[in-house]
């Protein structure tokens, strides 16, 4: 049997959805995305969306409208995918890493206040919703606004998770989402940001679009077509093509179906791995909840080992990594496809040279790095599931 880490829901129906804009001609950026827009604006309750090319030029939009610039400073969660620090290098400013609570594999908001204190003129905080669930972010607000700090949501795994019924994404002054087709819903690839700024809106809608002041489709359908807009900004080309809207649109009209597919499946992997002394099956806090676009473990052989993780070396850490490794490997040769959860930047050739960081400067990321292991997850077979129980099963009981 072959199981794949995601399987992203196509049908008819995303046929149907992008054969619209094939038919009518109109392919860049379009009526479906502004349709795309209204239907992800009424689904997360901002007031304003604006669809860009992926998540990662959402956030680097993101920062340019909260006027990030050179030498500025922007914490950043230490176990997050490259691109949330990646676009805080775009702009020369420097990311500030913070490390992460092991239980939540989200930052830990208790670490944020020493470094705004010591580091002083932080001028934005990303948190980032890992794998579909919420950071602490009343917490984060809270300390950003007695500081004066901007919040962006990095929520690129985090559509259709919620704290208190409020959906991710409408914490932050912005938030940002991914539509790769590992996420939720998909777009091919895709992302959007939104905000209840309508300030902040506008001049995203902008400078997506080259620095424009009005876009191709209005202009079009307006009087004195011939004529190019004002640019008095520099843009960029950040924008969704309509027949990816269209797609986003189609996924959308599905979001709930897709949703409680997988939170039917990470509730039967509670059921059926909770007993597995091996592994820490996610955590989720009161209140919270999780949208599963990935359901990650850590690999610790004994439970015991968990609230020690901190505190143990580097080299029982690796050591324990290549037992992990082995698990991942011994399932990828019975057909089932696992990954490590995320990564952690400190440790990656680009930041580990530039910053000088070794791996015990944000040892729980460094954990997560080497002891994470994410499940496949989406509406699957009842045979496909229990292939995958049986399957790790047996790989724990090999390694034992
Ligand atoms: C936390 C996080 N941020 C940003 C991104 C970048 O998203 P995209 O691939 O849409 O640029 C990803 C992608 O997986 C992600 O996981």
């Amino acid at each position: 049997m072959k199981i794949p880490i995601t399987r992203p829901v196509l049908d008819e129906k995303d046929l149907e959805y992008i054969s619209k804009p094939i038919k009518s001609g109109w392919l860049v950026q379009g009526p479906y995305v502004k349709e795309f827009e209204e239907k992800f604006v009424e689904y997360t309750g901002a007031k304003y969306a604006i669809a860009t090319t992926s998540c990662t030029t959402a956030l680097h939009l993101s920062l340019i409208a909260l006027g990030v610039s050179e030498n500025d400073k922007v914490i950043v969660p230490a176990f997050t995918f490259v691109a949330t620090a990646n676009v805080v290098e775009y702009l020369r400013a420097k990311p500030i890493f913070v490390d992460i609570n092991l239980k939540t594999f989200n930052i830990d908001e208790e670490k944020i206040e020493e470094v705004i204190l010591k580091e002083k003129d932080i001028k934005v905080i990303i948190p980032v919703n890992l794998f579909g669930l919420c950071a602490n972010l009343p917490r984060i607000i809270e300390i950003a606004d007695k500081y004066n700090i901007e919040v962006v949501e990095d929520s690129a795994c985090a559509f259709g998770s919620y704290i208190y019924n409020k959906h991710s994404g409408t914490f932050g002054a912005l938030g940002c989402f991914s539509f790769h087709p590992r996420k939720v819903i998909t777009t091919g690839e895709g992302g959007i940001i939104i905000t209840n700024s309508y300030k902040l809106a506008e001049n995203l809608r902008i400078l997506r679009d080259h620095g424009a002041s009005k876009n191709d489709f209005l202009r079009h359908n307006s009087k004195y077509s011939f004529l190019l807009p004002e640019y008095n900004v520099l843009g960029y080309n950040y924008r969704m093509t309509d027949i990816q809207g269209a797609l986003g649109v189609s996924q959308l009209l599905k979001a709930d179906r897709i949703l409680s597919k997988r939170r039917e499946v990470a509730k039967k992997y509670y059921k059926f791995l909770g007993d597995i002394d091996y592994l820490i099956l996610p955590f989720v806090p009161d209140n919270y909840e999780h949208s599963f676009q990935s359901f990650v473990c850590l690999y610790v052989r004994d439970r015991e080992i968990f609230s020690k993780l901190s505190k143990i070396s580097i080299e029982e850490i690796d050591k324990l990594s290549e037992e992990r490794n082995k698990i991942m490997f011994y399932l990828e040769e019975m057909g089932i496809s696992t990954r490590q959860g995320t990564h952690a930047l400190h440790i990656l050739g680009y930041y580990k040279n530039k910053y000088n960081l070794k791996p015990v400067d944000f040892i729980n990321s460094y954990v997560a790095d080497k002891l994470s292991i994410s499940l496949p997850i989406y509406d699957m077979t009842d045979q496909e599931f229990e292939y995958i129980i049986d399957s790790i099963r047996k790989v724990i009981n090999r390694i034992k």
